[in-house]
Formats: structure tokens, sequence, C-alpha cells
């Protein structure tokens, strides 16, 4: 009898066993039916940008290229993983101990000048349970994790592991910070994903012809003659590539968009492309002569540098205006404004004057800024929209946006998925 109604159990239990076997692998078959036939959309979506069209008769990248995870996701795996990021100041790391964490497209970093005075760059990820070890920015001698406590030295070495007793098969030299590759360029830091990780300062950035422009600008990256004055941050809803080809556009938008402004301190019709590459381009914009207030404020002109990936710099007047892309979603995008004045500037002025000045320029960017944030919203609406697919290039000011698309879709055809 007992032995009847075991082998109606182990009957059952079999068919069970093999139901469940057959539909995981069901499972496991639909699951991989449904990658091949994301990899394959992607796919579809990268090749639809035709590198090999010249500029007027070329069609620009398809709005999914700006509205869809996928693409995202596949330009934080090559673009933001390949090129050199711009996160921060170099005055943001001057001392031992000193450091200042960011949040690039997901990725939380910690940039730290360690207690040798060696700059590093890590994850910013305890590795007992994946809390970030920093928050802010601050002067430490190690970085203690607030979650259970575990510490961890300014070169990333695990330094302490709380009531770890009769764990087994735990090194600590194996559970430290993930290191970054870190360099510096002028006032700025930039960080890489890959590459060299060793989280040791390294040369990484050639920018000669950038370089010799600034200096002709009178302005030289690899001398400190320059102070840092102001910081303003903002969050845009858009993608991160319409906002660099509304900074790039020779000028198309100036004398529409920034109508006011343009008038009163900007000549738009003297907009030159100085310079199209698909590793940075150079714009020029002349000053309007007939505003004495301009000239004091901007100079004679204005010179708009934008550098693969995330980075621009704006030289006029006194001033070197820096601005930090950080994507953190295909629709959301944080702006960081870092406002640096010339020394020069400051000589022989009183205080109140100087923070006055520094006040109303700031002041002008940011309205400038508010005209183009407005545009780069209304854009990413329209990019989502079903009337728009994709436009056409304006050749005669558009290449700096169709050398930026080049360089875009050769990056996103090397992945090895694509
Ligand atoms: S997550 Fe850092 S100590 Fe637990
Ligand atoms: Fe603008």
């Amino acid at each position: 009898m007992f032995s009847a109604i075991g082998r109606l159990v182990n009957a059952r239990l079999a068919f069970r066993r093999v139901f469940s076997t057959g539909r995981s692998a069901v499972f496991q078959m639909q699951s991989r039916q449904h990658d091949n036939r994301v990899d394959q959309e992607l796919r579809e979506m990268v090749h639809r940008y035709d590198l090999s069209v010249p500029i007027d008769r070329a069609i620009t990248p398809p709005s999914s290229w700006y509205t869809s995870p996928a693409m995202y996701k596949l330009e934080k795996d090559t673009v933001f993983k390949n090129n050199w990021l711009a996160i921060g100041r170099k005055d943001q790391v001057q001392h031992a101990g000193q450091y200042f964490t960011a949040n690039v497209v997901g990725e939380p970093l910690v940039v730290c000048r360690d207690l040798q005075g060696q700059l590093r760059a890590f994850l910013n990820v305890c590795c007992h349970r994946g809390m970030p070890v920093a928050k802010g920015e601050d002067t430490v001698s190690q970085f203690d994790c607030s979650y259970h406590g575990w510490s961890y030295a300014l070169d990333g070495r695990l330094l302490k592991a709380t009531k770890m007793k009769g764990i087994q098969n735990f090194k600590a030299k194996e559970n430290g910070l993930k290191s970054l590759a870190v360099t510096t360029w002028g006032p700025f830091v930039l960080v890489k994903m890959t590459g060299n990780s060793t989280g040791v300062e390294s040369k990484g950035l050639k920018l000669d012809k950038v370089e010799t422009v600034l200096k002709q600008l009178d302005y030289d990256p690899d001398v400190e003659d320059v102070v840092f004055a102001k910081r303003i941050t903002r969050t845009i809803n858009s993608n991160w590539k319409t906002v660099v080809e509304n900074f790039s556009d020779g000028g198309y938008h100036v004398d529409v968009t920034h109508k006011t402004f343009s008038d009163g301190y900007y000549d738009a019709s003297t907009l030159q492309m100085l310079d199209v590459t698909e590793d940075f381009t150079i714009q020029v914009l002349k000053t309007n002569p007939n505003n004495p207030k301009a000239e004091t404020r901007i100079g004679k002109s204005s010179t708009y540098i934008y550098i693969y990936p995330n980075f621009m710099i704006s030289r006029y007047g006194p001033w070197v205006e820096a601005i930090t892309l950080i994507p953190h979603e295909y629709d959301r995008t944080d702006f960081v404004f870092d406002f640096f004045l010339d020394k020069s500037y400051f000589q022989n002025k009183p205080r109140d004057e100087v923070s006055n000045f520094i006040e109303e320029s700031v002041g002008l960017a940011d309205k400038i800024q508010d005209e183009d944030d407005e545009i780069c919203e209304g854009v990413h609406l329209g990019l989502m929209s079903s009337a728009y697919d994709a436009g056409r290039y304006v050749p005669r000011v558009e290449m700096s946006q169709y050398v930026f698309h080049q360089r875009l879709a050769k990056e996103l055809r090397s992945s090895e998925n694509i």
C-alpha cells in the first residue's frame, strides 16, 4: 500500500519536475527571443543614420536616438565609457583628503586627493551592499560607509570590515573601491570609465588646437591664471544630445531664440565656425559694437568650444565658463556651470565691485540659459511626438551637428552588439 502511494507521489513529483523544467526552458527561450528582438530593433535604430551621405543630402538621426531607453543604454556603454568625461574642478581636490562626488549616466563616482597627494577616482560604491561611501564634497582621512561602517583608504583599499568573524574565502585586498582613470586639463578634472583604471592621474586629453585658440584669447589652460567664481546647476527635461546640438548649431538660433540678448550684446550675423572636428568644435561671435556696456561685460567677442562628448567652454571678456553635461536618463540632463574669472580682473578692484560684476554676469548667462532650456525641452517634446521622425541639416551652418552625429554613429556601431 505504502509503496503504491510512494510510487504515485514520485510520479507526480517527476511530472512536476519535467513540467517546471519545461516551463523554465520556455521562459528562457521567450526571454532570449525578446533580447534578440530588442538587439535587432537597436541595431536597426543605429543603422538608420546613414554615415555615407554628405551633409547637403543627409537626414539627421531618427527621433528614437533621443527617446529610446535602449539607445541611452547603448550610449552609456560606448560614448560615456570610452571617452574622457569632464566631471569637476581641480580646486575641489586641491589638498590631501579633499574629495567630491558626481553621478554620471547612473554611475556614482568619487574623485579625491589621497593622503600622498595623488589624484584618484573611484566608483563610489561600497563592496558590501553597494552604498555610496562618500557624499557631496568634503575633506576626510578615509571613506567610512554610512551603512555598516566598512572603511576604505583614499587609495581605494578596504581598511576595515566589521563583525566578519567566521567568514570564509574573503580577502580584503580583493574588496577595495573600483578605480577609474582620471586626468586634469586646465582647472578641470576628467575621468574615463574604461581603459587604464589604475585610479592614478594619467595624461590623456589631446586638445592642442583648442589650447592654441584659448592662448590666442589670453587664456592658457596650463597656467593657473583664472580663479573659480561661481557654480550654477540646472536640470533639463531633454536628451543630452539636443543640448549639444543647441550649443553648436553655428549660431543658427542666436538671433531668433536670444533676440533680446543678441540685439543688445551680440552681433549674431558675425558668428563664425572656426573649426569643426569630431573631437571638438570652435565658434566665435562678435560683440555688438554699439553697446559699450556689452564690451565691458563680455569683451569684443565670445568663443564657444564644444569638446566631445559632454564638455563646453566659453571664453568672453575676463570669463571662462565651463559647462559639464551630466545625463541621467534619455530625457533628463543636468548642467553644471562653473564660472572662472581672470586673475588680472581682480587687480586693484574693490571687493564689492568684483562681486557685483560676478552676480550680474552670471545672471546674464543664466537668463540666456533659460531661453536655451525652453528650446531644448520644446524640442524634446517634439521628438517624442508621432509627428516627427527625422530632419534635414542646414548645410551652411549645421556642419558641427553633422560631424557630431557622424562621430556618435561610429561609436555606437563600434559596440560589439551592434
Ligand atoms: S553597504 Fe557599506 S558597509 Fe554595508
Ligand atoms: Fe542659445
